[in-house]
């Protein structure tokens, strides 16, 4: 990763609640923006020697569904603390044979089948002059060939590149929803990672997903049954993003 002094913005998921390593932090949960309150605190501290801004997805306790969250004000707010840069974590399904259980995952398209959630800055005055941001390449490639370099230094055997679906939720997919997506050419499947990628795009943040597979997709599991597949497979797959994060700020 680029060395800087500019703190990293770091999106907790399911995959990673807190960030337990984060060291010396300054907690602040009085942060509005323009677009309301963030979906919690933003924790200001030290990961590995690298200032670090964390904000919990789903907020404390992980309340927030996915339709609920507040993702411009999520972006706003760590772009106001300074952040230039985000790593956005999240536990998604997995939809092809590659993307088994407890996988690190760089995904580098993604397709968007979520609706009706604010997902542009661009909706009124605070936007600012219109720009139709180019959105080809959705993730940094450098921050994403970052995380990818450090997960396999690290010898956890990352998937790099693939496409993440992102469906509405909060409920899990059918079968046949599934069967859709991988023909549409998705890889793994999971319900927050859009508009939270374009905003970071309209908001000139470099951002890039790491995200986790904990189970399979719906209709994909062989019968076994996808909460008890979650249960068992999301400590490891914290774990591994905490190693991950550590190592890959300071290069
Ligand atoms: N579908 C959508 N989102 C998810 C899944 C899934 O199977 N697993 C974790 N997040």
């Amino acid at each position: 990763m680029t060395a800087t002094n500019a703190p990293i913005g770091i999106i907790g998921g399911t995959a990673l609640a807190d960030l337990a390593e984060l060291e010396s932090a300054e907690i602040r949960d009085d942060i509005v923006t323009p677009w309301g309150a963030p979906s919690g605190p933003l924790a200001r501290g030290h990961l590995a020697g690298r200032p670090v801004c964390f904000v919990m997805r789903h907020g404390p306790g992980h309340k927030l569904a996915p339709h609920r969250i507040n993702y411009r004000a999520n972006i706003r707010a760590l772009a106001d603390a300074g952040c230039r840069q985000v790593i956005a974590i999240a536990a998604v399904g997995g939809i092809t044979d590659v993307m088994r259980a407890g996988r690190i995952v760089i995904p580098d398209q993604i397709i968007d089948y979520s609706w009706g959630r604010a997902h542009s800055f661009y909706d009124d005055a605070e936007g600012g002059l219109l720009d139709h941001i180019d959105f080809t390449t959705p993730y940094d490639a450098r921050l994403s060939d970052a995380l990818a370099r450090s997960a396999t230094e690290l010898g956890l055997d990352p998937a790099v590149g693939g496409v993440h679906g992102v469906t509405q939720g909060p409920r899990l997919e059918t079968a046949a929803e599934i069967d859709r997506m991988a023909r549409d050419g998705c890889d793994i499947v999971g319900m927050t990672g859009m508009p939270e990628a374009a905003l970071a795009r309209e908001a000139g943040l470099d951002y890039a997903c790491c995200a986790v597979v904990v189970n399979k997709a719906a209709g994909r599991s062989g019968g076994a049954a996808i909460h008890a597949e979650i249960e068992a497979t999301l400590a490891q797959g914290m774990a591994d993003i905490e190693r991950l994060l550590v190592a890959v700020l300071p290069a």
